[in-house]
């Protein structure tokens, strides 16, 4: 996966001070967890190390300590060390509990909370966050025993990040298993901190606000049973809509036609076309915050059949006369009643940084969250209807390009980021 390296693309600040406890375990991935030393610590985090038995036959305590600058700790009975730190007080000084590259072995001794080394131990005894990168064999990942370790640790709280698509660097098999970037971990443990700043939830960033969401797809009916859609699965608008509550917002999600459950803690509006859509989105105006995530048809049909169009033999498919849709982020970025902070996307197939800005001025945007939905953008399982995403957020006078995430991911960081700008 290509990620570029500029430094404007994750936000310095949320690193800055925070102590990230790094468990590094036994892959070959372990020589990229150098570099995500590096970049953690040029953002103003600390990192202390920790090495399971397997992670020092790859990579050597020596050099990770000297990168860390920092002791590396790796025995869980060593009298100096647990007379000078000890297990629980690294399990607990620290603000996340970083484990990359994560094992299927190490996700096998979490999930049934096995504890025979310092690593696992750590992760039985911390209350921190924790964020697990794992790095396997794409046969060793879609293992049903690991996939139920996965699932386990997921409803445990544990987060995740990656992996992702790519060749093994020690067998040449290609599928899902290899380590994320060094730069997505960063974003991820971004996202992770502010998801779980101590001033979320009632008292969050947000509380006080209220923000509207839309999401999905529309439906635009042709006759009772057909109609004109898109492949938006609803995931990045949903993901964005709970970010926003988790943060305090009073959310509204006005929601197309999607298999995805309600979002919890968000009021949500069912509807199926975009007039419906923008009814509801006016509706629930005033709003501190619109983020218009929905891919709403263009256009819809101008005169939907009242019964199903027969197939006439001989006589041809009948001629389908289409009017445009409204746009709903346009009426709603040159309101009356217009939201401090307006956010829209842009799902482009070429040009998008540029077709972005066009399209922040045109709409009277704030932000304009912009991306490759080209076949050949490079995100893994595509961006409509898949779980990843790769965005650039465009600003007025503002560019940033974040690596490819998980949608929960890229929702969190936009939710920082417009608690941020409303503070
Ligand atoms: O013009 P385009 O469809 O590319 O613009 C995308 C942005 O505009 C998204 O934020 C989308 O939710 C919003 N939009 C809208 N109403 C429309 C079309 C797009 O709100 N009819």
């Amino acid at each position: 996966m290509p990620v570029s390296q500029s430094s404007s693309e994750t936000s310095p600040e949320i690193l800055s001070g925070k102590r990230i406890l790094l468990i590094i375990s036994g892959g070959i991935a372990a020589y990229k967890s150098l570099d995500l030393i590096r970049r953690l610590r040029e953002r103003g985090a600390s990192v202390r190390p920790v090495m399971t038995a397997g992670a020092q036959a790859f990579i050597t305590p020596l050099a990770v300590g000297a990168l860390a600058a920092d002791k590396v700790f790796t025995e869980l009975f060593s009298r100096e060390d647990e007379q000078d730190v000890g297990h629980i007080r690294l399990a607990r000084e620290c603000d996340l509990v970083l484990v990359a590259p994560a094992t299927a072995n190490i996700m096998a001794k979490m999930a049934q909370g096995l504890t025979d080394d310092l690593a696992s131990t750590i992760l039985l005894a911390t209350d921190r966050p924790v964020l697990l990168a794992p790095a396997m064999n794409p046969k060793m990942w879609v293992h049903p025993a690991t996939r139920r370790n996965r699932e386990t640790l997921a409803g445990d709280g544990i987060a995740f990040v990656g992996p992702g698509l790519g060749e093994m660097a020690e067998s040449g098999e290609r599928g899902e298993g290899r380590m994320a970037e060094p730069l997505e971990i960063v974003a991820a443990v971004e996202a992770r901190l502010s998801a779980t700043r101590p001033t979320s939830g009632p008292n969050g960033p947000l509380s006080g606000r209220r923000a509207i969401v839309t999401s999905g797809p529309t439906h635009e009916p042709i006759d009772p049973v057909r109609y004109i859609a898109n492949r938006s699965s609803g995931r990045q608008g949903h993901a964005i809509a709970a970010a926003l509550a988790r943060l305090g917002a009073e959310v509204t999600l006005v929601s197309g036609p999607v298999t995805l459950a309600d979002p919890k803690g968000v009021a949500v509006v069912h509807v199926q076309t975009a007039v419906e859509m923008r009814d509801a989105v006016l509706a629930a105006l005033p709003a501190d915050i619109a983020v218009m995530v929905a891919a709403v048809a263009d256009w819809r049909v101008a005169d939907i059949a009242g019964a199903k169009i027969k197939k006439a033999p001989g006589e041809g498919p009948p001629p389908l006369q289409l009017t445009e849709n409204p746009d709903i982020l346009k009426t709603v970025g040159h309101h009356a009643q217009r939201p401090r902070l307006v956010v829209g996307f842009a799902a482009e197939t070429d040009d998008t940084v540029a077709n972005g800005r066009l399209k922040l001025a045109r709409k009277g945007a704030d932000f304009i969250v912009a991306n490759d939905v080209s076949a050949g953008s490079g995100v893994a399982g595509g961006v409509m209807g898949g779980t990843r995403n790769r965005v650039t957020v465009i600003g007025r006078d503002s560019e940033e390009s974040w690596p490819e995430l998980d949608k929960d991911m890229v929702a969190e960081k936009l939710a920082a980021l417009i608690a941020s700008r409303l503070d």
